[in-house]
């Protein structure tokens, strides 16, 4: 079964040898089956050293790739993938779990500091970053699986290594579509006697996946005692969020989840979010950590302005190969967020299906979420994994929780789901993840 070890603090982690990276500097890969797709490597010396891709085509994706500090020719390889849609997983790579974060005491000399933290620590690590030329969640599936079967049949030495999906945010989007692509994928694969990928497991932070329980777990961290001892949000907006709630959950099951319609369905989220997010925005709190205020630009967090100006360096962009006629490096991509947009990708799909069959499947999912966050907050999240209708579901309904230190484990021993909660974290979670097996 999945083994998680979650550590918050862990200062005892030293990275392990590093062994040499097995190719050469530049590769390129095109498969006949993918036409239109290429990898193109160039291995750098950022942060650990690392493989970038430098391909220029339409259908090109940016990522960084990092050996395990452990064992790359044995570990797992683990995909990162942020949400937005539309963000850089650099994000997620300088902020959260990279083998470097960014510094934000200008106590190094290059701009990031070392993070013994890493996931690379235990795993071989994809930072990927998605196209600007995709919509829909399911239409960014068909590229990322290409992109990894490329990589996989690129490299053979990873051949058949257990492979995870990794992301936060409108990760719980992406990812269970993703990995439902590389599921059904893998039947063709086997029928056509081509290698196949050994997608194991599924591990989502602070997603949005089921929107039905959206704003009544909005309303719980708000108003309830579910994220801070006490409430935040004024008795007199709280009273008001109660009272628009029902009908704010009605419009949405009638017109976007029993049956989905563009307009109606806009309407209806144009409703819950003027009378169950206008409080929050006025608060003036951090809406990816209520404990704190809202500082720095739109993502309310400081780092994301320095992170912006330390990838738009002259020097750095030439050493991640970035084509000097590109844009300046921007934390998500406006362009993208809006074509979701404009196809309700967020709200038209019931994604929490896709992780009902990846279920029924044998595929392990994580479901971990910090508890002061409140755009995808742990309490949306465990109502809606609680209602998820799979053949595990009684099973997992009468484990019990259980305190792991710092925040609580749903976890069965047989269990294929797992939730965990983060005390005092928010949106954005730096930890230690762990991905092993047990014998
Ligand atoms: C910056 O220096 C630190 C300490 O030597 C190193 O761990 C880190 O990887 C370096 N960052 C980059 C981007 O190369
Ligand atoms: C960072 O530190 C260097 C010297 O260590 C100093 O010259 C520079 O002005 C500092 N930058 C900021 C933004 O504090
Ligand atoms: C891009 O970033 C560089 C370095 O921070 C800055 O000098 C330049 O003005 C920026 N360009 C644009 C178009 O914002």
């Amino acid at each position: 079964m999945l083994y998680l070890k979650l550590l918050v603090l862990f200062p005892g982690l030293v990275a392990a040898t590093q062994t040499p990276l097995p190719n050469s500097m530049h590769l390129s890969s095109s498969l006949a089956r993918f036409p239109n797709h290429r990898v193109r490597i160039k291995q750098s010396s950022f942060c650990d050293p690392t493989y970038l891709d430098v391909d220029k085509g339409a259908k090109h994706l940016f990522f960084y790739f990092f050996e395990s500090r452990k064992d790359p020719a044995k570990d797992d390889v683990i995909i990162w993938i942020n949400g937005g849609p539309g963000c850089s997983s650099a994000m997620g790579l300088l902020m959260e779990l990279g083998p470097c974060s960014i510094d934000m005491k200008n106590a190094s000399s290059n701009g990031t500091i070392w993070n013994p933290y890493g996931w690379n620590q235990e795993a071989n690590i994809f930072f990927l970053d998605q196209p600007q030329t995709i919509d829909t969640t399911e239409g960014a599936a068909k590229n990322v699986y290409t992109f990894i079967s490329l990589f996989f049949e690129s490299f053979p030495q990873f051949a058949g290594r257990a492979l995870h999906l990794s992301g936060e945010s409108y990760g719980g989007r992406y990812l269970p579509v993703f990995a439902s692509e590389i599921y059904d994928q893998k039947q063709l694969a086997k029928a056509q006697g081509r290698q196949i990928l050994n997608l194991q497991s599924v591990i989502i932070g602070n997603g949005i996946t089921d929107i039905s329980t959206l704003y009544p777990g909005r309303y719980e961290i708000e108003c309830s005692i579910a994220a801070l001892e006490v409430p935040f949000q004024s008795i007199s907006a709280c009273v008001r969020m109660k009272a628009a709630l029902p009908r704010c959950q009605r419009l949405m099951r009638t017109s976007c989840i029993e049956q989905f319609d563009a307009i109606d369905c806009r309407a209806a989220v144009n409703f819950c979010d003027a009378e169950l997010s206008t409080g929050m925005w006025a608060s003036g709190r951090n809406v990816y950590d209520i404990s704190k205020m809202c500082v720095g630009d739109g993502l309310c967090h400081e780092e994301n302005g320095v992170i912006t100006k330390y990838l738009s360096d002259p020097a750095l962009r030439e050493l991640l190969g970035v084509d000097p006629q590109a844009t300046n490096f921007s934390s998500c991509s406006n362009s993208v967020g809006s074509l979701f947009n404009a196809r309700l990708d967020k709200w038209a799909v019931p994604t929490q299906n896709y992780v009902a069959n990846l279920l029924d499947r044998g595929i392990q999912i994580l479901i971990y979420a910090g508890t002061y966050d409140w755009q995808c907050n742990w309490v949306a999240n465990r109502m809606w994994v609680d209602k998820l209708e799979w053949s595990g579901q009684e099973a997992y309904a009468a484990l019990e929780w259980a305190d792991w230190g710092a925040g609580e484990v749903k976890q069965g021993t047989q269990g294929l789901l797992s939730f965990v909660t983060i005390r005092g974290a928010g949106h954005m979670i730096s930890f230690f993840l762990f991905v092993g097996e047990f014998d």
